[in-house]
């Protein structure tokens, strides 16, 4: 009995044990083959990093990731990335991503993608301005790099900053963190204070959107007060029945 009982214990002590240790395994063996099988992964690159969600976000919401990824499927030229960071995101001015209408945010992320593979070193010899993939019919939307020995800036004509770390830099597929959000001048330049202007709109009919839905919810909250009525005159019928009972058993 005295054996039984301890040899439960340790079963009870033991197996969450074991059940760790084969998780740890498990997540061990799936983890070392990893890098080397699967293809390509900006979004895992990125949410390595720890430190780049609203580009993740941004990357998803305008489908420029699923583009990404079938580019550096299907091209030879390979694709570099400047990831600003979540602190390039907020010193932002309020607004500035807001502002803009989604074909420009599209435009913005497209801005940070180069269609081609380009190594720090190659990025200190290349001639400026250099093609984003936010080029189109719109025109040339190009990106200036300057070097001064092995550092790297890149500028867009209202914003410059240095390419400090590289999250990957292996064909197909470079990754630069950048510390500011790359404005280009065809969005950021002199229409500047354009995107400001839907704002306003879109308070106003909040705040007219929510006065309806108050109007709304006052009128089921009147009828509950009147089924509350009810009950209450309900009840007291009930407590004057049971009050006259008890009457007529104390009297009997
Ligand atoms: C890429 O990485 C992300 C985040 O780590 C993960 O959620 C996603 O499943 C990965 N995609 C592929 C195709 O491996
Ligand atoms: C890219 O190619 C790999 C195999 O080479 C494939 O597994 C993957 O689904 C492809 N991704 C895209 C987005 O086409
Ligand atoms: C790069 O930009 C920084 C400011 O962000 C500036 O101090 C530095 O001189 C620039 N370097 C080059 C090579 O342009
Ligand atoms: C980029 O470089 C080109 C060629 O040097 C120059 O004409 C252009 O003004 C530069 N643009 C910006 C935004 O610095
Ligand atoms: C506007 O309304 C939406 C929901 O309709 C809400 O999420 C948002 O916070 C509101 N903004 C303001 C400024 O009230």
């Amino acid at each position: 009995m005295a054996s039984l009982s301890l040899s439960a214990i340790l079963l009870a002590i033991t197996s969450p044990l074991l059940l760790f240790f084969s998780h740890c395994q498990a997540a061990q063996s799936s983890t070392a083959p990893g890098p080397s099988s699967t293809p390509v992964n900006l979004t895992g690159i990125l949410d390595k990093g720890g430190q780049f969600t609203e580009f993740i976000r941004l990357l998803a919401t305008t489908q420029a990731e699923d583009q990404i990824e079938n580019q550096i499927n299907t091209s030879t030229e390979g694709m570099t990335v400047f990831a600003p960071t979540d602190n390039a995101f907020n010193n932002l001015k309020s607004g500035a991503l807001n502002g803009l209408s989604d074909q420009e945010q599209v435009q913005l992320v497209l801005y940070h993608i180069l269609p081609k593979f380009y190594s720090l070193a190659s990025l200190q010899t290349v001639s400026n301005p250099v093609r984003t993939q936010a080029t189109g019919q719109d025109g040339v939307w190009g990106l200036n790099f300057t070097s001064q020995g092995t550092q790297v800036n890149v500028s867009t004509g209202v914003v410059e900053t240095q390419l400090n770390n590289a999250l990957r830099q292996e064909f197909p597929l470079a990754v630069y963190e950048v510390d500011k959000v790359l404005l280009p001048e065809e969005l950021y330049g002199t229409k500047a204070p354009a995107p400001a202007a839907p704002s306003p709109k879109r308070s106003t009919s909040n705040s007219s959107s929510s006065t309806t839905t108050k109007s709304h919810s006052e009128g089921p909250s009147a009828s509950e007060q009147s089924n509350g009525g009810g009950k209450v005159t309900s009840v007291l019928w009930g407590g004057g029945v049971g009050l006259a009972l008890i009457c007529v058993g104390f009297l009997s």
